[in-house]
């Protein structure tokens, strides 16, 4: 909101779409999309994923961008005018995100900012999973075991979060869509040289066909008892990597003039979206084959997952690239700009989502609730700066996933049944540009809501078998976990004891202030 009252609107339509895949595409595209295909059956896992996107990610992108839009609004001011008892979900959905995905997103681009620095001198050296567990992290291992305070981590942390206060400081179409308009083409160049790169190597084809092979029982609900694993997986993945249940989408939404084209918007965030996973999965699995060529192994012996895959396994492929001298080096900076960049762009739309909503709240300058959130999370960021740090990451990770899950279950219920579903489609045909067919409706009242239950009642049991089974330490899924879960919820609560700001509402919303 301007300090004169008035909402900033995105520049233009290229502007919004940038910032939208800028939240969508990050750390989630680069490192733990192709893992997750590979593990869970190559190419078959394709049909669990866009299954999601088609039943879950498309209709709720279109139905998070119809609320924002229509309500005009960050997310608790939205659910706020919907229906009042609402509120305190429309704030705890980008708090749970700030907390349980931002504490620890801004820590972990503050690793590929120091990753990047180390390429140019390989300064991981010959053994780089001592180099990233014992010097660098200086890991316990263990969540209750705290270790030292890294000092050189909370330095980088405190750039990326200095580098998020100055994007997000000003309006947005000065300061967000500005900074999407640079990153986005830098990530896509970055990107196209990585993997024009990592298909020239030896072996690149055998990493590539590990990562498309693909296996069928996987996902065969029938025969495999652990196939709901993998659809689970791929439900995790479309929340996360979409930004959807963060409250993000809503609040963009917010910022879009009167007539636009809703449908189309959510389509090609999607689009882009899915394109730019499959197509980094080439670079990732281009050089893993490599590897794997290079020691006269097979691809799985060589493959992981997670910060493993870009902190040990990728510096160890980069020191042994077939490259002369500056080249080999810039490959490392060329995949850990793209982090860096895809990282940044998607932590400043989390930042946004609170930002905007604290200031529809209070009406207070956008500045000073900017660098308050911007030094509230750099603390709370110092909880993954300790030995404990990965550790904890690994308890909070699956809470996260959930939290957005159910999120985006909570967004149908208002939206489809409280709102009702033919409004908002109306509003969304009202628009203008592409038309939104009826079949939404059924979708977002029915078949999401359904699919999500299950995704979240398998999970659920999961988590209580693990709890059961002793493979779970409960204390510090209780103290990491459960406990975030549940002060959010108190602060939500709080925060809606409080009177919404005049500048918030439009004439016609005036008796939503009493
Ligand atoms: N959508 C962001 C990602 O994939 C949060 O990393």
């Amino acid at each position: 909101m301007g300090d004169k009252g008035e909402r900033a609107l995105w520049g233009s339509r290229l502007g919004f779409l940038l910032a939208a895949i800028g939240s969508a595409v990050g750390l989630g595209n680069i490192w733990r999309f192709s893992y997750t295909v590979y593990d869970n059956g190559g190419g078959a896992f394709l049909i669990p994923y866009f299954t999601a996107l088609l039943v879950a990610g498309i209709p709720l992108m279109i139905l998070e961008y119809a609320l924002g839009h229509s309500q005009k609004g960050s997310t608790p001011l939205a659910f706020f005018k919907i229906s009042k008892k609402w509120e305190v979900v429309g704030w705890w959905l980008p708090m749970v995100a700030t907390v349980a995905v931002l504490f620890f997103y801004a820590v972990v681009i503050a690793w590929c900012l120091d990753y990047f620095v180390f390429s140019f001198s390989l300064g991981w050296g010959d053994d780089t999973a001592k180099f990233f567990v014992n010097h660098y992290l200086k890991a316990s291992g263990d969540s209750s075991v705290m270790g030292g305070f890294n000092v050189r981590v909370a330095a980088s942390t405190a750039i990326v979060w200095f580098v998020c206060w100055l994007i997000c400081y000003r309006e947005v179409n000065h300061g967000i869509e500005k900074a999407c308009l640079v990153f986005m083409p830098l990530l896509l160049i970055l990107t196209s040289v990585l993997v024009v790169a990592a298909l020239r190597l030896d072996g690149s084809m055998d990493g590539i066909k590990m990562y498309l092979k693909p296996d069928f029982h996987k996902i065969n609900l029938f025969s495999n008892p652990d196939a709901w694993k993998v659809w689970t997986a791929a439900f995790g993945q479309i929340f996360f990597s979409l930004s959807l249940g963060f409250g993000i989408m809503i609040t963009y939404a917010s910022y879009l003039p009167k007539k636009t084209d809703i449908v189309g918007n959510a389509v090609w965030t999607c689009i882009a979206n899915s394109a730019y996973s499959i197509f980094t999965g080439l670079a990732v699995f281009g050089v893993l084959g490599f590897m794997a060529h290079a020691k006269g192994v097979g691809v799985a012996d060589v493959a992981s997952g997670g910060g493993k895959l870009a902190f040990i396994v990728y510096p160890t492929a980069i020191s042994k690239l077939p490259f002369d001298a500056p080249w080999r080096n810039l490959f490392g900076v060329a995949f850990f700009l793209a982090l860096v960049v895809a990282g940044i762009s998607s932590a400043i739309s989390l930042v946004e989502a609170l930002v905007c909503a604290l200031t529809d709240k209070f009406g207070i300058s956008r500045g000073g609730v900017v660098t308050f959130l911007c030094v509230a999370g750099f603390l709370g960021s110092m909880t993954y700066v300790t030995g404990a740090g990965s550790s904890i990451m690994d308890i909070v990770n699956p809470y996260a996933d959930q939290a957005l899950v159910l999120g985006g279950l909570l967004e149908c219920i208002l939206v489809a049944w409280i709102m009702k579903a033919a409004v908002a489609r109306k509003h969304v045909n009202d628009s203008g540009g592409v038309h939104l067919p009826k079949i939404w409706e059924f979708v977002v009242k029915y078949i999401t809501p359904t699919v999500l239950i299950i995704i979240l009642s398998l999970s659920a049991t999961n988590l209580v078998k693990q709890f059961y089974s002793g493979k779970a330490n409960v204390a510090a899924h209780v103290m990491f976990g459960i406990r975030g879960i549940a002060i959010t919820a108190l602060f939500a609560w709080g925060l809606t004891m409080f009177k919404w700001h005049r500048k918030s509402h439009k004439p016609e919303d005036e008796h939503l202030l009493t």
